[in-house]
């Protein structure tokens, strides 16, 4: 049976991406299909689908930077995939949203990851995604009722790091970046410190100072899993200079980026700042769709 890719609008690169390692992992044929869409005069959606899906395993992938309105949109592609006739519909999102609010911090708050999944689970029958912020969740099973795959971007943020940045000290900025921190330092084989941090505010973070005794002459690399506002990497970057006489490297592993947040972290004093390529499909991005397509060709469906 052949498999299908259907990217959302703007997710054309990533979707040749997509199929390109999933050819190779899988060793099945794999088309990427072309859809047209458009916005009629009141803003709602115009889909259409130029390739036949039917009898066809599909994976929908989408760029979700923007996750509500493109959210509904990989509803509408995954409904008219199963209306013409696809197998299986599936959902490939390199970035998943919705993982931050994963508590009622304050009564009446919606907490939206759970409502975001059941959205999902509902629509699709697996799901495979790079790093979500797992943080009170231990899994994705907890909230999504589908199956789904982490694919991790440790291996390539590590070889990443290994060719390019001699001596280096790996640092997370907070609690929740240390999942990520320590097991890049552990494939370097490099020192690893993790500092804590109290958010304030949406743009307002506090964060422990590091200690830089006995890492002295090493490069500091600053590593989260998303740069949103970028408060989080900026304060950690300031604190990192003061400490080491440096300015760190910073990767994140999703490049959110609020308008501002490349001047946020340039005024802070950032060294080179590099992601990964599951919100951008720029060339100097780290390259994290092996992995995504590995993790795909190994998630079953439902029986
Ligand atoms: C949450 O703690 C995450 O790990 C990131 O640190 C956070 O999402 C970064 O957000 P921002 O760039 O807005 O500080």
């Amino acid at each position: 049976m052949s498999t299908v890719i259907l990217p959302a609008p703007g997710a054309e690169a990533a979707a040749e991406r997509f199929a390109t390692h999933l050819r190779a992992c899988s060793g099945d044929e794999v088309r990427v299909a072309r859809v047209e869409s458009r916005r009629f005069p009141d803003g709602e959606t115009y889909l259409l689908l130029h390739d036949s899906v039917d009898g066809a395993h599909v994976w929908v992938i989408g760029t979700l930077r923007d996750p509500d309105p493109q959210s509904l949109t990989l509803l509408f592609l995954a409904d008219t995939a199963r209306e013409l006739g696809a197998a299986s519909v599936s959902l490939a999102a390199p970035y998943l949203p919705y993982m931050r609010q994963d508590i009622r911090f304050h009564p009446g708050e919606a907490v939206t990851s759970r409502t975001f999944a059941r959205i999902v689970s509902q629509a699709f029958d697996r799901l495979v995604t790079v790093d979500p912020h797992l943080h009170r969740y231990p899994s994705l099973d907890v909230i999504y009722r589908i199956p789904s795959a982490v694919a991790p971007s440790a291996p390539a943020i590590a070889r990443w790091i290994t060719q390019r940045v001699p001596q280096p000290v790996v640092i997370g900025p907070d609690g929740e970046s240390e999942q990520w921190a320590r097991d890049v330092a552990a494939r370097v084989g490099c020192p690893v410190r993790v500092l804590t941090k109290t958010r304030l505010g949406d743009r307002s973070v506090e964060i422990s100072l590091p200690q830089a005794e006995g890492l002295e002459g090493r490069q500091p690399v600053l590593i989260d899993d998303i740069i949103s506002s970028a408060r989080t990497m900026a304060t950690a970057v300031r604190h990192v200079r003061a400490a080491f006489g440096e300015a760190p490297v910073c990767i994140g592993v999703h490049a959110v980026l609020a308008p501002d947040a490349m001047e946020v972290l340039q005024a802070a004093g950032a060294g080179e700042v590099v992601t990964c390529n599951t919100l951008t499909q720029a060339p100097e991005a780290i390259d994290v769709f092996g992995e995504l397509a590995q993790a795909a060709a190994g998630l079953a469906l439902r029986r």
